[in-house]
């Protein structure tokens, strides 16, 4: 029984580190390739739902790149957007998203 209890809280901190690394990592993506633009930062990402993220971040992110590439105004994100690297980690900055959306109930640190 010890031993199970023990296995049991190993997950669960496992789990914890693990979500949080993906919103860490998430937060650097976001701050290194949307900041410059949407100044406003984590009151920009808490203006939306997390279903309308959801719904930007579907298909690794194809959503939210193709607003940025049909609008001029966002040109020098193009490059950004058409990498592989983009896709690849949109499943960081979709976690980030969704962990300070509107309505995720989390209200971002004072720091
Ligand atoms: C080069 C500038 C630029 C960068 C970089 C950029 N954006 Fe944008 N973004 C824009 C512009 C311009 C718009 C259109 C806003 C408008 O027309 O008022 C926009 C619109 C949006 C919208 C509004 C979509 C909607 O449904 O109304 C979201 C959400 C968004 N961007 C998220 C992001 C995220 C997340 C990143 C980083 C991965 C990012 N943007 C990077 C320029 C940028």
């Amino acid at each position: 029984m010890v031993k199970f209890l023990f296995i049991l809280l190993s997950l669960t901190i496992f789990s914890i580190t693990s979500s949080n690394a993906a919103i860490y990592k998430g937060q650097r993506i976001f701050i290194k390739k949307c900041l410059h633009c949407h100044k406003d930062g984590q009151n920009f990402v808490s203006e939306y739902k997390m279903s309308h993220w959801k719904k930007l971040m579907k298909k690794k992110g194809a959503p939210l790149a193709e607003l940025h590439l049909k609008n001029k105004k966002a040109k020098k994100s193009w490059k950004y957007f058409e990498s592989r690297k983009y896709a690849r980690k949109s499943k960081h900055l979709k976690q980030f998203l969704m962990e300070y959306a509107k309505d995720s109930g989390n209200v971002p640190a004072c720091n």
